[in-house]
């Protein structure tokens, strides 16, 4: 993408996340209406849904020719990657959004012919806005984000993880995830995948791990890591496919390897 059109369009990207950021904190006390999805604890509001509709009606009557991938169903089916795809999770975090009123952002990776151009992520009740263009760096409110320590040993290293990683799950044995929970010096849980690929980018914790995200929890936060020089892959090692689930594991390279051959791939199922 041409740079000159990339900035127009993280210029516009930006101005919609911050308004949609700045209704969901006007209607932040209003009654919600709460429906489950796959499951009891998969929760949709109708903040979800209407931030999801904001965006894709700002896109459709801005950019017709772009194409939507978003969780809440008023995107487009898509089966390439081809062309420039906003990938939107209009409240990563919904759990956290009606249990706590905080720790929930917007999420929207711009991609074109599949290479990630633009990410941004903002923490609506914060009001941190994390940013990057390709090749551009990293922000934080504006503020560049330095690249990634590259002398964090594992023993010194924060991982963000769920907990299941710890239950008898289907990808890893619980036995060795155990021993890494024990190896690092500790473990975090923050509920907002995008989030938790923020503060990687951060440095504020060193890597997240999670066993099955969907591209829009994904598609922001991978543009953001790459710039800070984060790496980002499945859990055994192989490169994210931005049409499908993936397990995930997103990290500083100077513990990448390690968590990844002696604990992930060692216990692989
Ligand atoms: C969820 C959050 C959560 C992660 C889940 C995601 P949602 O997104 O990112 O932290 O563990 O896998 O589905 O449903 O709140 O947009
Ligand atoms: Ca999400
Ligand atoms: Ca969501």
């Amino acid at each position: 993408m041409n740079a000159d059109v990339r900035e127009t369009l993280f210029r516009q990207a930006k101005e919609w996340v911050l308004e949609a950021g700045s209704t969901i904190r006007t209607k932040i006390n209003d009654p919600l209406t709460i429906d489950t999805k796959s499951n009891p604890n998969d929760l949709v509001t109708t903040m979800d849904k209407d931030t999801e509709v904001f965006f894709a009606g700002k896109i459709r009557e801005t950019y017709p020719e772009h194409f939507i991938l978003s969780e809440e169903g008023f995107g487009d089916e898509l089966s390439t990657m081809e062309g420039t795809i906003w990938i939107i999770d209009p409240i990563d975090g919904t759990m956290n959004f009606v249990h706590q009123k905080r720790n929930f952002a917007i999420s929207i990776g711009i991609y074109h012919d599949g290479i990630g151009e633009i990410g941004l992520i903002y923490d609506v009740m914060g009001d941190v806005l994390y940013s990057a263009q390709r090749t551009k760096g990293a922000y934080k409110n504006g503020q560049e984000i330095p690249p990634l320590k590259t002398d964090i040993p594992l023993k010194e290293a924060i991982l963000s993880l769920n907990h299941f990683w710890l239950c008898e799950n289907r990808l890893v044995n619980e036995k060795e995830m155990q021993r890494l929970v024990k190896t690092v010096r500790g473990t975090r849980t923050y509920g907002s995948a995008a989030l938790e690929f923020a503060y990687t980018a951060e440095g504020i914790v060193d890597g997240y791990l999670t066993m099955s995200l969907a591209p829009w929890d994904i598609a922001a936060g991978m543009v953001i890591l790459e710039e800070v020089g984060g790496v980002t892959t499945t859990a055994d090692g192989k490169p994210v496919n931005m049409l499908s689930k993936n397990s995930v594991f997103t990290s500083n390279p100077c513990v990448q390897k390690e968590i990844l051959n002696d604990f992930l791939i060692k216990g692989k199922k």
